[in-house]
């Protein structure tokens, strides 16, 4: 599934799943729903045209439809009896538990269950270990690893039924770590952990667990903004203790926040790889476990540093 050059496995000739088909409806779509999570930007809103346009039924989450989000909105626009819009902060149990009688109300056939879920939900975050408060990393954590778990766990006994799928959307900081990092990392790495072993436990259902890792999109969805990052900065500073502000330096922490400003605006533009990726796992009769949407450097850096000793491998990239 590496360098975006993959078939969707059981196709010959034109790929279906692939994004540049978006006018072919994927035939094993019909009478399939899938609920996504986090639609109001981004991969998640994407993703819900895109399954709707192959011919899914959709049913997609979306944190702000109570307070009138434009892309909730836009989703609801569309008018589509195959698209079901629901509120669903994945922070919280009521929300979830709300949005799973809401699927099972609107599921065509309920008795057979939900095919598809993709969590998909997310925030980024950076800073140094010493500058990141613990209350960040459970910020962190609640959406991206305890989120992806809560709602999960909700609509296993769905998913079951249909003998489904459970897309996870991890990263590819789920298998590898950088500097200014750890809070995204951690929540990632435990999505993987969660993900490998929620897979080798519904093997015996006949449900596919997949773990879907994208390099760096950030240009292309705004996870990451110069002004959430100035803001985030900004927090950090203030909350850190004057022996690490004296110990860091003004001048460090400064420059640190000029490259995470200029990374908000790096990584791909397009995120057709991603969608082709997401649709492969929800659509292929035998999908792959973990799909790497992303340039070939990245692909070679991920391989490098997951397989080359540690030390070598930081020495390569990091130090
Ligand atoms: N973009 C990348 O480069 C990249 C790379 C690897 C992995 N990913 C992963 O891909 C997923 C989607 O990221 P994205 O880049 O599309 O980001 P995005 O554009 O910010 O979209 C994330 C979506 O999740 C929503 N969300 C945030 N907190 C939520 C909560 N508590 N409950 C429900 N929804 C919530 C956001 O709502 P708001 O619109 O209100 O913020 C937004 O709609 C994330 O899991 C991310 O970690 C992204």
């Amino acid at each position: 599934a590496a360098f975006g050059f993959r078939r969707c496995r059981g196709s010959r000739g034109l790929d279906p799943c692939r994004s540049d088909a978006l006018s072919l409806p994927l035939p094993q779509a019909s009478g399939k729903a899938v609920l996504i999570t986090g639609c109001d930007k981004g991969f998640g809103h994407a993703l819900a045209r895109h399954l709707h346009a192959k011919g899914f039924t959709v049913f997609a989450g979306c944190l702000l439809l109570d307070q009138g989000g434009d892309g909730a909105r836009e989703l609801c626009d569309l008018g589509s009896e195959r698209m079901h819009v629901l509120q669903l902060d994945v922070r919280y149990e009521v929300e979830v538990a709300r949005a799973l009688q809401c699927v099972k109300e609107r599921l065509e056939e309920p008795a057979r269950g939900l095919w598809g879920l993709v969590n998909n939900a997310g925030i980024a975050s950076f800073g140094d270990v010493e500058f990141t408060s613990v209350e960040k990393y459970k910020r962190v954590a609640d959406i991206n690893l305890w989120g992806t778990i809560r709602v999960t766990k909700a609509f296993l006994p769905l998913i079951r039924r249909a003998r489904g799928r459970i897309v996870n959307m991890s990263s590819m900081l789920g298998r590898m770590t950088s500097p200014l990092r750890s809070s995204y990392c951690i929540s990632k790495f435990g999505v993987e952990a969660f993900t490998d072993c929620l897979r080798q436990e519904m093997y015996r259902w006949g449900v596919s667990v997949v773990a879907v890792e994208p390099s760096n999109f950030i240009a292309a969805t705004g996870i990451l903004t110069p002004e959430g990052i100035e803001a985030e900065a900004e927090h950090m500073w203030r909350g850190a203790s004057e022996t690490v502000r004296a110990d860091y330096g003004e001048a460090d922490f400064r420059e640190k926040l000029r490259r995470m400003k200029g990374f908000a605006h790096s990584g791909l533009r397009d995120v057709s790889l991603v969608l082709d990726d997401l649709t492969e796992a929800l659509a292929a009769q035998h999908p792959y476990t973990r799909y790497t949407p992303m340039e070939a450097s990245w692909w070679l850096r991920l391989q490098a540093v997951t397989h080359l000793p540690t030390a070598l491998a930081d020495w390569l990239y990091v130090s």
